[in-house]
C-alpha cells in the first residue's frame, strides 16, 4: 500500500529539520515506507559497521529490530543517543536465548570436562547480554555474512579438540559447519534449553564438535524443500536463493546462500531474464521484484511470510520518534549497561577484526 502522503511531509519535515544531527540506518526487512528514510541500508554486519561511521550524529534512529540496536549502542560513542522507533521489534530468535539458561550450559559443559575446548559464538541475532557472556569467555559475534570465517578462528583458538557452542540459530550454525566448513552432521548435536543437561549425555557433549543451542527463525523455518521442488519441476530455469537461517534440508536444495546484503548483490549482478525463487524476509523479497522488472524474481513460499517485530517499525512509529527528536526529547532510548557493554564490546570488536 502507499504510505500516507501526511506522515510522508511529516517524516521529510522532521529529518530535515535535525539534519546531520540524526543518523538513520535501515536493515533490508524494513517496510518501503521506512526504507525510503534511511540514510544507510543494510544486513546485520554493514550496519554494525556502519553505525560507527558518523560519530559527529547525536541520535542513530535504527530502524531494526532490538538487538541491532543494542549492537549500534555498544559500537557508537557514549554521547551518541540510540532510538528504536518501536520497542516491541524484539526477536523471537534471539529471545530463545537466555543469559542464565546460557549459564547452565556452561556449567554443564564443565561438568562434563570440556567446558576448556569449547569457545562460544553468538550470532548478532541476540541479547547484548549472550554477547558479553561471550566476550568474557574468548568468544565471537558472527553474522550471516561473516559465520564461516568467525567458525575457522573459534575452531583455531583451542587446538585439536576445539568444540564451538554456537547461539541461538542452530540452522546458521549447521549449514555454516557442515556446508562451509566440511563437518558431518554427525559432528553437530542440539543443545535443548527447555530439557535437564540440555537434552544431551556428557558422552554426547564429549563427541560433538558443534554444539548447536535450539533456537531458531519463525520465519526462515517456514521455507520447505517441498516448495523448491514444485517450483524445479514447473519453471526449470528457476534458482533458489536462500538465508542460511533456513532449514538445512532447504538450504541443501538452495543454488546459492547467503545473508540478505549477498542476496541482493546476486541478484544486482544476474543476467536479465534471470529467474529466483529467494527464501528470505517478504519486504526485501517484494522490494527486489520492484527494482528488477528486466528478471523474475518469485517469494520462496505460498504464503505471505513478512518478520513481524521487523514490521512494528512502521511510518507512524518513525514519524512519533523524529518528531520528538525535533521537540526535544529523546524516545525509546536504547541503552546497554556498562558492564554488559564492555564485554560485548570485545566479542563484536573481535569479529570486526576477522579477516575479509
Ligand atoms: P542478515 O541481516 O545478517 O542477513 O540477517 C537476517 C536477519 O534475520 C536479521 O534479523
Ligand atoms: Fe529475528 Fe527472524 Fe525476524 Fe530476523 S527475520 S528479526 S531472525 S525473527
Amino acid at each position: 500500500a502507499a504510505s500516507d502522503p501526511d506522515l510522508v511531509a511529516r517524516a521529510r519535515a522532521a529529518k530535515e529539520a535535525l539534519g546531520e544531527r540524526v543518523f538513520v540506518l535501515g536493515h533490508h526487512y524494513q517496510r518501503d515506507e521506512v526504507i525510503q528514510f534511511a540514510d544507510v541500508t543494510g544486513d546485520s554486519f554493514k550496519l554494525a559497521r556502519d553505525a560507527a561511521g558518523r560519530p559527529d550524529a547525536e541520535f542513530i534512529v535504527f530502524c531494526g529490530v532490538h538487538f541491532m540496536a543494542e549492537s549500534a549502542d555498544i559500537l557508537t560513542a557514549p554521547h551518541q543517543q540510540v532510538v528504536l522507533p518501536d520497542l516491541a521489534a524484539g526477536c523471537s530468535m534471539a529471545d530463545m536465548a537466555r543469559l542464565p539458561q546460557v549459564e547452565a550450559a556452561w556449567r554443564a559443559l564443565a561438568d562434563a570436562g570440556v567446558q576448556d575446548d569449547v569457545v562460544p559464538v553468538t550470532y548478532m541475532n541476540s541479547s547484548a547480554d549472550i554477547k558479553a557472556f561471550c566476550g568474557r569467555n574468548g568468544g565471537v559475534v558472527c553474522t550471516s555474512s561473516n559465520a564461516e570465517v568467525a567458525l575457522e578462528w573459534a575452531f583455531e583458538q583451542k587446538g585439536a579438540g576445539s568444540k564451538v557452542l554456537f547461539l541461538p540459530d542452530q540452522h546458521l550454525g549447521r549449514n555454516t559447519a557442515v556446508l562451509q566448513m566440511g563437518l558431518s552432521l554427525d559432528d553437530c548435536v542440539v543443545w535443548n534449553p527447555l530439557l535437564p543437561g540440555g537434552g544431551l549425555t556428557e558422552q554426547q557433549l564429549r563427541d560433538a564438535r558443534m554444539i548447536l543451542w535450539k533456537g531458531h527463525c519463525s520465519v526462515h523455518g517456514r521455507f520447505s524443500p517441498d516448495v523448491v521442488h514444485e517450483l524445479r519441476a514447473t519453471i526449470p530455469d528457476v534458482q533458489i536463493l536462500v538465508h542460511p537461517e533456513c532449514r538445512h534440508e532447504v538450504v541443501l536444495e538452495a543454488d546459492l546462500v547467503g545473508s540478505t546484503e549477498f542476496i541482493i548483490k546476486t541478484v544486482e549482478a544476474a543476467p536479465p531474464g534471470s529467474t529466483w525463487a529467494i527464501g528470505t524476509e517478504l519486504n526485501l523479497v517484494q522490494r527486489l521484484a520492484k527494482a528488477h522488472p528486466e528478471q523474475r524474481i518469485l517469494f520462496l513460499d505460498k504464503d505471505v511470510c513478512y518478520c513481524s517485530t521487523m514490521n512494528r517499525i512502521d511510518l507512524p512509529h518513525f514519524v512519533w520518534a523524529m518528531e520528538s527528536l525535533v521537540a526535544g526529547t529523546v524516545p525509546n532510548r536504547i541503552e546497554v549497561d556498562p558492564d554488559t557493554e564492555r564485554d560485548a564490546l570485545v566479542a563484536l570488536q573481535r569479529m570486526l577484526d576477522l579477516p575479509g
